[in-house]
């Protein structure tokens, strides 16, 4: 049976320690040029309706040095552009590839994709979650605060800003992993319910989830201070309105200095320097994210072997 990566529930909180290991693996190899061609003759279609520049060079490098292929499809100058349904196109690409990578806005497109696709399908972005960039993140976690910053009872985690898809993804983690999250967002800014209501459910036990409504609550003593724009992809219009309800949400250095004194700043990019974050949190010392972006090509070798290797 086919396995897909659409939600961070699609793995087990082993298999996701299984993935950090082998990243560990691939990471020191590759610094010391040894490339393991895992994947010969495999072959990664990826869909993107969005714009990317991480996502998609990370896959594309990441299938090339595990000896594998991928090819990159865009709306307009595919078939999709012109209206040809997806779940037809998900089986003509299962015929050719031997996996997936979606990148699109309804979480539900990328559903259908999957329900249709023989192969799997691996999340690339929804306007719902974004689960390989929150693995790129936990990973990038596990290396600068030892791996006993991801068991229950280890490090402490805070969400700044809009309830979105990385928001979504970051609380489903934390629930498999049973970790302590505290998301601060502007009233009518929460995350997505059902996200919420599902991590309660299928979480481990020991989660600890809340929300606040000021960003200092959130980052009083945490270990991991993520934040991420204020308006995503397909939300340009609302910029201004989110400009407004955002105020008073920028990630300023005397935010910084409440959380723990080992505290790492993440943020997926692109920022928006002097909205979100300012400039000298993103660089200071204790920012992580340019480590942060380059563990996605990384984590996300370890995730292409175990979902497209021959069986
Ligand atoms: N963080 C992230 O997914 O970046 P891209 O939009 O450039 O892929
Ligand atoms: N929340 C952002 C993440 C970009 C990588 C968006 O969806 O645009």
């Amino acid at each position: 049976m086919k396995r897909d990566l659409l939600s961070h529930f699609d793995l087990t909180a082993d298999e996701i320690r299984r993935v950090f290991a082998r990243t560990v693996e691939l990471k020191a190899k590759r610094a010391r040029s040894e490339l393991e061609h895992t994947l010969p003759g495999r072959t990664l279609g990826m869909i993107f309706e969005k714009a990317s520049t991480r996502t998609r060079v990370s896959f594309e490098v990441g299938m090339f040095e595990l000896g594998g292929h991928a090819v990159y499809l865009v709306r307009d100058g595919t078939q999709i552009g012109r209206g040809e349904p997806l779940r037809d196109t998900a089986r003509v690409l299962g015929g050719y590839c031997h996996g997936i990578v979606v990148r699109t806005f309804g979480h539900a497109v990328a559903e259908e994709l999957a329900r249709f696709s023989p192969v799997p399908v691996l999340n690339g972005l929804t306007d719902l979650l974004h689960p390989c960039q929150v693995l790129a993140d936990m990973y990038t976690v596990q290396e600068r605060l030892g791996v006993s910053a991801l068991e229950p009872g280890g490090a402490r985690f805070a969400w700044l800003g809009d309830g979105n898809n990385m928001a979504n993804s970051w609380i489903e983690a934390c629930a498999l992993l049973g970790l302590e999250l505290t998301l601060a967002c502007p009233e009518g800014y929460d995350p997505d319910p059902t996200v919420l209501e599902r991590a309660k459910k299928k979480g481990d036990r020991r989660t600890k989830i809340s929300i606040v409504r000021t960003p200092i609550e959130a980052a009083r003593g945490r270990d991991v201070l993520s934040t991420d724009v204020w308006a995503s992809m397909g939300q340009e219009s609302e910029q201004r309105a989110r400009t407004a309800a955002f105020s008073g949400f920028c990630f300023d250095e005397a935010l910084l200095a409440q959380a723990s004194p080992r505290a790492m700043v993440l943020h997926c990019l692109p920022a928006h320097r002097g909205e979100e974050i300012t400039e000298a949190v993103l660089e200071g010392s204790q920012s992580a994210v340019f480590s942060q972006a380059e563990n996605r090509l990384h984590v996300q070798k370890a995730i292409l072997e175990m979902y497209l290797a021959p069986r």
